[in-house]
């Protein structure tokens, strides 16, 4: 898939196939993320991959918004959960030692986050980033040291939906529609880009 497709095309995806997603494929997502720019190149961010069907179900139970909304809604039937997550930490020992300032290394969360769903998407599978978990919680359960800190969850899976986005007619809320697909607002380019002057 060309790399305009990919992003023009990619969606989240909050509903999946039952149907596991290998360590190789999660791996070559993380490698996306580790070569993504980092600020003076500090790389201070760290992932932890879960795909164990075991611990699949403690993740759920500890992230929210419209991934946790009831099927109606536009949330999953339990088997359409998600079937892996990737955690991105910022380890602030080397944060500290960087001397960043952490809104340089949220762009970098962002940065390193949108290379694991393009990767993810090349491969079939499907991402909904997640900003909405507790965190404490997800900590203890991962055994994460201290010195690190959750920045974002990613859900990951083989879609079993196929959002669509549209132009934007003034909402930008998301909506689901009686067929239970999931219809995404987009202001359009022409309202947002401004060309030599604004
Ligand atoms: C920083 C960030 C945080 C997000 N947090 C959540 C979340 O907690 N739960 C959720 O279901 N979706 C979350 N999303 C997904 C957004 O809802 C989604 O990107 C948005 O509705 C636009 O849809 P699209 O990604 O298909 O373009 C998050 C997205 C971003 C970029």
């Amino acid at each position: 898939m060309e790399v305009y497709e990919a992003a023009t095309k990619r969606r989240s995806i909050r509903r999946y196939k039952d149907k596991q997603v290998s360590y190789d494929i999660l791996e070559k997502c993380v490698n996306a993320g580790r070569l993504a720019p980092s600020g003076r190149n500090n790389q201070v961010l760290e992932y932890v991959i879960i795909n164990d069907e075991q611990m699949l179900p403690r993740m759920y139970d500890n992230i929210g918004g419209s991934i946790k909304l009831p099927p109606e809604k536009g949330g999953p039937l339990p088997a359409n959960r998600p079937k892996a997550y990737i955690l991105v930490l910022i380890n602030t020992e080397l944060e500290a030692e960087a001397g960043a300032p952490r809104p340089g290394i949220m762009c970098e969360v962002g940065m390193a986050s949108e290379n694991i769903i393009l990767a993810a998407q090349e491969n079939g599978i499907g991402v909904c980033p997640v900003m909405m978990f507790n965190a404490d919680e997800m900590k203890r359960i991962l055994q994460i040291p201290d010195k690190y800190e959750v920045a974002i969850v990613m859900t990951l899976g083989y879609p079993d939906e196929s959002p669509v986005a549209e132009e934007s007619t003034g909402s930008v809320e998301v909506w689901v529609d009686s067929q239970g697909v999931r219809h995404v607002p987009k202001r359009r380019l022409k309202d947002i880009a401004h060309h030599n002057k604004f």
